[in-house]
């Protein structure tokens, strides 16, 4: 398939017709004609017309191969909702979106009421933490399908102190340890009844991992190597604690996985004669935003040089036995993890897709030595300690290359200072690096479809491309700056995930339709709502259909706009259509979103209300403080600080969410 390798400067596939299947990647489809034809240079400078591309569609209609679902409409039923910018959250109608858990909420069941001015370590740790980011649902019974009653986990990435209350801020130990109990996960009982969702509870599943207090097991080629040692853990295989937990992913199994995402802002400290200079160096340690190293010399690296390395891992740990272990698995690289998808690929080897979110780096996935067996959990337990990290090389041809980062092949020997597999996994960024990797508009979440087996990559943005000293555009991302985001659509041959070779396309350019500044790229029918900016967390529903949640859509900003939940076509004729259909509360992010397995109900992660952009809201117009926020959702108390809550979605007859 002929490709032009220069970037698109210009809006293509969707400015054409509603009526052409654009997915190239359907064998035979008119993608595949046009660009054999005539080349995507063609096709870009305009001497493709409509017009012409219509008779193509007359003249080739009898090779497509899936051309009348191109012409149908748009898969999502529901009616969309404005963009807009106020206090609080709106869904599609004939839906509801309720709270149903929020920060302070108890979690264990000796939990204290919530009280934030006068906030204890012992407290937080019982409580539902801050700034809920990830979502898994696992069924009860475990290893069922069961829509109405499960297990969630949720991540806590990261803490807001200004707006979390004087118990949050300063030096004081007490302060530092409330936000190390306020980072980490919970483990939640829901169940569906006549009054709606509502956490169960006293339930014997429920549980706090934070930053503070749960030990760790770390496993794989790298525990228990040197540069994994510490005087506190001279073993190399212990550690207290997770954080900046982003997004994760479910196993077949029916474990959870949590990444570890941007570690680096925890540590301080001098890097001047550090023996891990270069390794924290690639990760920005050094330099952190935290203030844990006054009380915890763990997390100042002039003290503890090795203690960074224990964290950037993939955590996985068991949410149906809460007294279970969470293990750091090293066999899954060492990067500022932002989620882990996982399928099961058609040989019956685990594959885990995970972005590494940082302007300039890499795309990864893990494929296990072993395979999943669906009849007995037990014997999957370590699946995730063998396998191979690979990471991603765009080619300008529409494929893609999967290399293998394994120790003593190509550069990754100890003629770069590699003497071991532990090498290679503590330090997967200079690894990349070495090997060519194609450097990415910071990729977060990776969401396979298990129906049609494509994979979506989300690009937040990448304002740095093409700076001075920066790397310019390449065929995957194709704009220098990126303020925006993009998505890219892998598919694997024949659905194996496993193969070493991917073909790939770009399913929309994020950003406002017809600014020429944009360069956007959507369905000509996405409505001035269902555009948005800042691609970040993705879910695949029952029937395959492709819903994004964003980060970075701010008033003021590009797209004037908050953040939310949209509805993505990404087949057919509709495909790059967008709808918009929730909508989060000024200055806060959208996160988790995550079906139930009948599609019955939607969980959606509200990340810190009142925080980002309230500056440039005109109704407000200057920055939030615990005092003096922006929105006091969702209890709209006076004595109530905004709060990172969940919210469940459901449809009020009962259907299918999103219509
Ligand atoms: Fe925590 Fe990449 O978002
Ligand atoms: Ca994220
Ligand atoms: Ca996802
Ligand atoms: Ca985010």
């Amino acid at each position: 398939m002929p490709r032009n390798d220069a970037p698109s400067r210009t809006p293509l596939s969707y400015e054409a017709s509603e009526d052409i299947p654009s997915n190239p990647h359907v064998e035979g489809s008119l993608g595949d004609v046009i660009n054999t034809r005539f080349g995507r240079r063609e096709v870009i400078g305009g001497a493709l017309a409509v017009g012409a591309m219509s008779a193509l569609v007359t003249s080739y209609a009898g090779v497509l191969a899936r051309p009348a679902a191109a012409a149908a409409g748009s898969r999502f039923g529901f009616r969309e909702i404005e963009a807009g910018v106020d206090e609080t959250h709106h869904v599609a109608e004939g839906h509801d979106a309720n709270v149903l858990i929020r920060w302070g909420d108890p979690v264990l069941a000796d939990a204290p009421p919530f009280d934030p001015e006068n906030q204890t370590p012992q407290a937080q740790e019982k409580q539902f933490g801050y700034n809920n980011d990830y979502i898994g649902y696992f069924p009860l019974p475990a290893g069922s399908r069961n829509g109405g009653h499960g297990l969630l986990v949720v991540n806590h990435e990261f803490t807001n102190r200004e707006l979390m209350g004087p118990a949050f801020l300063g030096d004081s130990r007490r302060a530092v340890d409330n936000n190390m109990a306020a980072h980490g996960a919970s483990v939640i009982e829901v169940r569906a009844g006549t009054g709606g969702w509502r956490v169960v509870e006293r339930s014997a599943y429920a549980r706090r991992i934070s930053a503070l207090s749960t030990k760790m097991r770390l496993s794989g080629p790298a525990a228990g190597h040197p540069r994994l040692r510490t005087r506190a853990d001279p073993t190399g295989t212990r550690v207290i604690g997770t954080m900046n937990n982003c997004a994760g992913g479910m196993t077949p199994w029916g474990t959870v996985l949590i990444a570890e995402e941007n570690f680096h802002g925890y540590f301080t400290g001098d890097l001047e004669g550090n023996p891990e200079r270069r390794n924290h160096e690639r990760y920005g340690v050094g330099d952190g935003y935290y203030n844990w190293a006054r009380h915890y010399d763990r997390f100042d690296v002039s003290k503890e040089p090795n203690e960074a390395n224990r964290f950037g891992w993939m955590v996985e740990f068991d949410p149906y036995d809460a007294r279970s272990t969470p293990v750091k698995r090293t066999a899954m690289g060492r990067f500022k993890h932002e989620g882990a998808e996982t399928i099961v690929n058609a040989d019956g080897r685990l594959v885990c897709y995970m972005g590494d979110d940082q302007r300039f780096d890499y795309l990864y996935k893990f494929v296990s030595d072993g395979r999943v067996d669906p009849n007995n959990r037990a014997a999957n337990a370590d699946l995730l300690d063998n396998g191979t990290l690979f990471v991603a090389r765009f080619e300008p041809d529409g494929t893609l290359t999967w290399m293998p980062l394994v120790f003593g092949s190509g550069p990754l020997t100890p003629a770069n200072d590699f003497h071991s597999p532990a090498d290679v996994l503590i330090e997967t960024r200079r690894a990349a690096d070495l090997l060519g990797a194609t450097p990415m508009d910071r990729p977060e979440d990776v969401q396979p479809d298990p129906l049609s087996s494509k994979v979506y990559v989300m690009l937040t943005n990448n304002s740095k491309r093409g700076d001075p000293g920066q790397p310019g555009v390449n065929a995957a991302n194709p704009r220098a700056p990126n303020p925006h985001g993009h998505i890219i659509e892998m598919v694997p041959p024949d659905g194996n995930h496993a193969a070493l070779t991917f073909a790939w396309d770009i399913l929309v350019k994020c950003g406002k339709p017809g600014d020429p500044e944009a360069e956007a790229m959507w369905h000509p029918k996405t409505s001035e709502h269902g555009w948005f900016t800042h691609p970040d967390n993705a879910a695949v529903d029952g029937r395959g259909r492709l819903w994004i949640a964003t980060d970075g859509n701010r008033p003021g900003s590009h797209s004037d706009r908050c953040d939310g939940l949209w509805a993505v076509e990404t087949a057919g004729g509709m495909r790059g259509l967008s709808k918009h259909f929730f909508r989060a509360p000024v200055g806060s992010e959208l996160c988790g979103p995550q079906f139930t397995p009948d599609d019955g109900a939607l969980f959606v992660a509200v990340q810190h209300p009142a925080d980002a952009g309230v500056e440039n809201w005109e109704p407000f117009g200057r920055n939030s403080t615990f005092e003096d926020p922006a929105t006091r959702w969702p209890d709209f108390r006076e004595d109530m600080p905004p709060r990172p809550s969940v919210v469940v979605i459901t449809r009020r007859d009962g259907g299918r969410v999103g219509g």
